[in-house]
């Protein structure tokens, strides 16, 4: 097993990675010192079980042992981020969960923690938690809906760091050791978010939050993906600002990506019988997960959800048909794909050559010519 490291991100301000190279997750220790040599000890979304034994080694480097923990802060109830909560609590014995109440209704499902060692929030008046031992001053900033009700981050005013759980997190675009955000991470950023973030109004409003933070955060934390700092920071929010995500993406692609399955397994049935080995390389080419989901979702052999745009999905398919041909005829391959295009009234969203041959083709082939797309589509 590679040796842990321990990433200090702003002063006293640490993290860790967990070892998924697709989807990892970031825990996050601070120390609060105080001039007087005091410490408080906090943890951010420390994580699941799997991360017991890693927690326990920072934490025995950082400030002597997770019995010196005092503060768990979770900015949701997420399991991969709050399974661990449990085994930590029994092993820290003087820390204390900070959470929404929201977060709290759920978390406390687990079963075997005692609501005297919650503080809620809501409780900090102001949102601002003074650790007088210390002198240090956390704020914390509501993230609703992004992704969940209850959501919450904080922001830690001496190291200008905002810890933002899963918002602005993201899938592992960038490629390379380290934890700092490239312009590679904003890919999974977006991919993360239009999965995950229910609407782009609830995005929008917790942008909205982080600039009238004062000072302006210099880092921000999330729980996946990278750490953002520097000139990426605002371009980073601003194009979060505008992403369509959750039930935009939902809503705006419905008739039009219906449509395109139709077509697609209409192309896969055809080519079935014709040209059965092509076909399955295709199918099990289609089905490979190489990112974080797989793009095209299968129920059997036929197509039953898309998690990319449709135009991307038909281009995707187009170079297939070259890049996957063992022998077989590129040609008549894809004029049977442009023919179920066809059939479903789908305009393809590439070059299509219009020669008299390929027209033949078409037709020859457009065995639904004449039946309504009502039909159809039920
Ligand atoms: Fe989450
Ligand atoms: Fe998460």
């Amino acid at each position: 097993m590679a040796e842990l490291r321990i990433y200090e991100i702003g002063k006293n301000f640490y993290v860790i990675k967990s070892d998924e190279k697709d989807f990892h997750r970031n825990i996050y220790f601070r120390k609060f010192v105080g001039e007087n040599g005091k410490m408080i000890n906090m943890i951010m979304d420390p994580g699941t079980k799997k991360d017991l034994p890693n927690i326990m080694l920072v934490a025995k480097k950082l400030f002597g042992g997770i019995q010196n923990l005092h503060l768990i802060f979770l900015s949701h109830q997420d399991p991969d981020l709050t399974s661990v909560v449990p085994a930590l609590m029994a092993t820290a014995p003087r820390a204390k969960i900070i959470a929404s109440i929201d977060t709290w209704r759920l978390l406390k499902m687990y079963g075997g923690i005692p609501e005297k060692r919650f503080l809620a929030v809501e409780g900090f008046k102001g949102d601002i938690l003074n650790i007088k031992s210390t002198g240090h001053q956390i704020r914390f900033v509501n993230a609703t809906y992004c992704h969940f009700r209850g959501a919450m981050m904080f922001y830690d005013m001496e190291t200008k760091i905002l810890f933002s759980g899963d918002f602005m997190g993201g899938v592992d675009s960038r490629v390379g050791e380290d934890v700092y955000a490239t312009e590679e991470s904003w890919d999974g950023i977006a991919l993360f978010h239009e999965i995950y973030m229910p609407s782009s109004k609830a995005v929008k409003e917790t942008i909205n939050r982080i600039t009238l933070l004062d000072p302006f955060p210099e880092i921000i934390a999330p729980q996946h993906g990278d750490v953002i700092k520097g000139g990426l920071l605002l371009d980073f929010l601003s194009r979060a600002y505008n992403l369509e995500v959750g039930v935009e993406l939902l809503a705006k692609d419905t008739p039009e990506k219906d449509l395109t399955i139709m077509a697609i397994n209409e192309f896969l049935n055809k080519i079935k019988e014709i040209y059965t080995s092509f076909h399955d390389r295709l199918v099990e080419r289609l089905r490979k997960v190489e990112d974080f989901t797989p793009s095209f979702i299968f129920k059997g052999d036929e197509v039953s959800d898309l998690k990319l745009s449709t135009n991307d999905a038909l281009k995707t398919i187009w170079k297939m048909i070259e890049a996957l041909s063992e022998g077989e005829d590129i040609n008549e391959l894809r004029t049977y794909f442009i023919s179920a295009l066809d059939q479903f009234n789908v305009e393809p969203p590439f070059e299509v050559e219009t020669s008299e041959d390929s027209g033949e083709m078409i037709e020859r082939t457009g065995d639904l010519d004449g039946k309504d797309i009502e039909d159809l589509i039920g």
